[in-house]
């Protein structure tokens, strides 16, 4: 392995877990202390505040999408050479992509402005829930494919393997 391939290998690692940090943290923190605190305000300061969080918060979820869908498929395309004819792997991660893009779709329709989406913000609770269990279930994936590493009947090379070259 190059100095160069590590070192973007480590950006594009530390990216996509830091994007999973900031967006499912502030979807945990918005679910679970926000909007409960922000039950007892009258109709007029809660429609205040739901104007200035959502504006605000809209600014994260838009890039945060591209920064996840950018690092994600590099990191694929690093690792999916070594995880040739690992079916377990190809299935997990297939899941969690298909996972991901249904967590994009909630997220993008909760701070839009779509007319067709009318009925989800009025359920923003629930879908903020629904959304939080499907990152949930995607993380856990995404851990157990990290933690389970490369079976040695499929392994070509990994990456400390070519260091070590
Ligand atoms: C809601 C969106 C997402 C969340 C919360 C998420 C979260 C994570 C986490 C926590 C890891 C483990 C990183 C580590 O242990 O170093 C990971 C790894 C990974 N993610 Fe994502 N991710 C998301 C979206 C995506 C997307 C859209 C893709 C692909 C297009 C993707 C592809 C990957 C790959 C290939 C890995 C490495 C798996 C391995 O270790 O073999 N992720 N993700």
């Amino acid at each position: 392995m190059t100095t160069a391939q590590l070192i973007l290998d480590t950006v594009s690692r530390v990216v996509h877990v830091g994007t999973a940090i900031t967006l499912v943290g502030g979807s945990v923190f918005m679910a679970f202390a926000l909007l409960p605190a922000s039950a007892e305000l009258s109709d007029e300061e809660h429609d205040k505040l739901r104007v200035g969080v959502l504006g605000r918060w809209k600014k994260f979820v838009g890039p945060g999408i591209g920064l996840f869908i950018l690092s994600g498929f590099y990191n694929f395309a690093r690792l999916a050479p070594l995880h040739k004819g690992d079916s377990l792997y190809h299935a997990l991660v297939g899941t969690k992509i298909l996972l991901a893009f249904a967590v994009f779709f909630i997220a993008s329709a909760l701070v839009g402005k779509s007319k067709a989406f009318d009925k989800l913000r009025q359920n923003r609770a629930k879908w903020l829930k629904i959304l939080i269990l499907l990152a949930a279930i995607i993380v856990g994936i995404s851990g157990f494919v990290k933690v389970r590493g490369i079976p040695v009947t499929t392994a070509v090379a990994t990456p400390a393997a070519e260091l070590a070259e």
